[in-house]
C-alpha cells in the first residue's frame, strides 16, 4: 500500500497569539483554526502554575497524566456515557486531542446560539430572564437525559452548561465541562442508583445557587 502525498501530515497547531473565545478558570478555549464547527481547550499557564506546580502541591502530582488529568475525566466518561447508552447524552460532542504550541488541546464540537457564535451558559441565560416556562422544560429534559445516559456529573454548575445548538440538534442544554467521576472511591461508577441519587442533589444545589444569583423577582 503506498501512502498518499497529497494528505497533509498533521503538525501542531498554532494558538498562542490568538484570542480565545472564552476563559475558563482552568482553560482556554479556542475557535479550531482548521474547522468552524469545533473548539479547542487548552490548559492555561497560570493556573497550571498555581494548582499543580506551586510548592506543597505534591499530590496533585501524583498523577501521572499531571494538569490533564481532567482531559482523561472527560474522554472516560464521555466514552462510557456513548458505549452504555443507545441516545444522546446530553453533553458537548467530543472530537479527540491535538497538539498545539500551548500543550495538548482538547476537541469538542461547538454548541452554538441563534446567531451561530458561542452558546450562552446556563448562567447568562437565567441572568438574562430568570427562569422561563421554556427554560424549566430544557432544565427538565437536560436532568432527564443525564439520568437516562448515566452521566457521572463531577462539576454541575450554571457555566458549565451551554444553551444552544451543535450537529445532533437543539437548542437544548448541553454540559460541556465538569462530567466524569471525581471520587477517589468510584461509586457513582458502580451504582447507577447511587450516580442518579447524586445527580439529582447536584441539580438541585445548582439550581438553589442560581436562585441565589438572580432571585425571581414578584415570588415569595
Ligand atoms: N463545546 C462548547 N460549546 C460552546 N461553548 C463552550 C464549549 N466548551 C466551552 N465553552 C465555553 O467556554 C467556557 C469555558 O470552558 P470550560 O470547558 O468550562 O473551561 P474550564 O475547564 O476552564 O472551566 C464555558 O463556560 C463556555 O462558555
Ligand atoms: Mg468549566
Amino acid at each position: 500500500m503506498s501512502l498518499d502525498d497529497d494528505v497533509p501530515i498533521p503538525t501542531l497547531l498554532r494558538l498562542a497569539g490568538r484570542e480565545p473565545l472564552a476563559v475558563g478558570h482552568l482553560r482556554y478555549v479556542f475557535q479550531h483554526p482548521g474547522n468552524r464547527d469545533e473548539l479547542i481547550k487548552v490548559m492555561r499557564a497560570d493556573a497550571v502554575a498555581s494548582r499543580w506546580n506551586r510548592k506543597g502541591r505534591w499530590a496533585k502530582r501524583l498523577p501521572r497524566t499531571r494538569h490533564y488529568i481532567g482531559y482523561l475525566r472527560e474522554l472516560k466518561e464521555y466514552i462510557a456515557a456513548r458505549a452504555r447508552s443507545n441516545g444522546e447524552p446530553p453533553i458537548a460532542r467530543m472530537v479527540g486531542l491535538v497538539e498545539t504550541d500551548l500543550g495538548i488541546g482538547r476537541v469538542s464540537e461547538k454548541v452554538v446560539g441563534v446567531d451561530g457564535s458561542l452558546a450562552p451558559t446556563l448562567a447568562a441565560v437565567y441572568e438574562r430572564g430568570s427562569c422561563t416556562p421554556a427554560l424549566e422544560a430544557a432544565l427538565d429534559t437536560f436532568l432527564g437525559g443525564l439520568l437516562d445516559c448515566n452521566v457521572i456529573v463531577g462539576d454541575m454548575h450554571a457555566w458549565n452548561i451551554v444553551l444552544g445548538s451543535d450537529s445532533r440538534g437543539g437548542p437544548r442544554l448541553v454540559m460541556i465541562d465538569g462530567f466524569g467521576e471525581k471520587h477517589a472511591i468510584p461509586i457513582s461508577s458502580m451504582s447507577r442508583a447511587v450516580n442518579r441519587y447524586r445527580t439529582k442533589r447536584l441539580y438541585k444545589r445548582m439550581l438553589a445557587q442560581l436562585e441565589r444569583i438572580v432571585p425571581i423577582s414578584g415570588e415569595d
